[in-house]
């Protein structure tokens, strides 16, 4: 069966992805607390329904900025989407136009703006330094029929995106960026007044990426058309609230003098209904992250090895050994990591979804395979379901005694999304 729902994509575009792109996509700032809880807020606010209720005709339909869309669903501004695909940008022009809605062009963009001609647009605006670049590339915004520009105002310099560092992030020398992302490129000296000089071009101005009524009223007193509650997905600051936990303070704020949008964690068509419910006028959408989908948050658990099921109802495969800890992530990942203490035995077994993860780990705990006397690793791939693909890697590391080395790889992998536990 083909994808059902946008967690079924993320899951697909992890397998697709080599390491590099996948970790510019997925990643988040810091420990991902943000990423994390961007997604959670909307898990822990309840619908109230009503019932009999005319609801014979739906419509989906609404304004942004007057522009009518088929949704409130806006895409949200992404860089660099030729790194996930040839077609990046315009791909996504294609799909936003057949949907019946705007496609916000990223300043990061691999494509320039006036390559995009299709469907309706709004230009983001990161101000890159020296400004005359990025003047450029908002005249040719103006001039190609783009009808907002969207001042992003959360990076005045590019999150911590541990991931990134892992993987060594690179941009592939085919690829041409608009803006300089990674080389400190950002012009940090921006501030309110810069509302009032975007608004010359004379094009509503979006401010993305603010968090509070304060900001929310200075956006307003300095002439901001639109509002997006924004904290970049959790890859700016992390440790700041999910986006829909202080919506209501935004929208109180601007009290009907700018749209309120908002992004970060929508997944599901419900989480529109929570955001709009909570007095947002539209959404934008950005990019699932692997680690951001329920299947890979995971609940520690017991499991067979100490008499109990694990939380997928399977069994652990290391019955019969000495396990210290164990925990599974789930089922659908099959990640389970155990720890043992006698020589000669498997000091961890570990399910991932993908081998570089735990390689990563390994690396970067120092105790790669490769370093150890005893290693004798052992890969088995095998598939689970239609279209999960199960790797096993099973670690013969004779120097995982070592207790300090056990919890540095085990943070490591847990930053590598494999959830792992402290041996009791
Ligand atoms: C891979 C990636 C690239 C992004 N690039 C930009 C960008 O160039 N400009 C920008 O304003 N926001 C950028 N964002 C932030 C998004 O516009 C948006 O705020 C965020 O993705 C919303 O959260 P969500 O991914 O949970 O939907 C990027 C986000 C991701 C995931």
């Amino acid at each position: 069966m083909g994808p059902v729902n946008g967690w079924d994509y993320e899951r697909l575009a992890e397998e697709k992805l080599d390491a590099n792109a996948h970790a510019y996509f997925a990643g988040g700032a810091g420990d991902e607390v943000t990423l994390r809880d961007n997604v959670a807020a909307f898990e822990r606010r309840k619908l109230r329904p009503r019932v009999l209720v005319d609801v014979g005709e739906v419509l989906t339909a609404t304004t942004v900025l007057g522009t009518e869309i088929a949704l409130p669903v806006v895409i949200a501004p992404l860089a660099m989407q030729r790194l996930a695909h040839p077609a990046g940008e315009e791909a996504t022009a294609r799909a936003a136009e057949a949907a019946g809605t705007i496609m916000c062009l990223s300043s990061a963009a691999t494509c320039a703006p006036e390559e995009l001609t299709q469907g309706d647009r709004w230009f983001q605006v990161y101000v890159w330094r020296p400004r005359a670049k990025t003047e450029a590339a908002i005249e040719q915004a103006v001039a190609h029929g783009y009808s907002a520009l969207v001042l992003t105002v959360d990076v005045p310099y590019i999150g911590r995106r541990e991931r990134d560092i892992r993987v060594d992030f690179k941009v592939p020398e085919n690829l041409t960026v608009q803006g300089n992302l990674f080389g400190g490129g950002f012009d940090a000296s921006v501030s309110w007044r810069d509302l009032e000089w975007l608004a010359g071009y004379g094009l509503p101005v979006v401010v993305k990426g603010l968090l509070t009524a304060e900001d929310a009223a200075l956006a307003c007193e300095h002439g901001a058309a639109a509002v997006v509650v924004s904290n970049h997905g959790g890859r700016q600051l992390d440790g700041v609230p999910a986006t829909l936990d202080v919506l209501e303070e935004v929208v109180d704020a601007v009290d009907g003098r700018a749209e309120v949008l908002l992004d970060g964690g929508v997944r599901r068509g419900a989480d529109v209904l929570k955001a709009l419910a909570l007095g947002a006028r539209a959404v934008m959408i950005g990019c699932c992250g692997a680690s951001r989908s329920p299947a890979k948050r995971a609940s520690p658990t017991s499991c067979a090895c100490s008499g109990r099921r694990s939380s997928s109802g399977s069994r652990c495969s290391a019955v019969g050994r000495r396990p210290t800890s164990v925990v599974h992530t789930c089922d659908e990942v099959a990640a389970a990591h155990h720890l043992h203490r006698r020589p000669g035995e498997p000091h961890l077994v570990a399910g991932v979804a993908r081998k570089q993860d735990l390689v990563a780990g390994l690396d970067a705990a120092g105790v790669g395979a490769h370093r150890c006397d005893h290693a004798r690793p052992a890969v088995r791939l095998g598939r689970r379901g239609d279209d999960q693909a199960e790797i096993r890697l099973r670690l013969l590391v004779g120097r995982l005694d070592d207790d300090e080395v056990v919890q540095r790889l085990e943070r490591e992998i847990d930053a590598a999304h494999v959830i792992a536990a402290r041996p009791r």
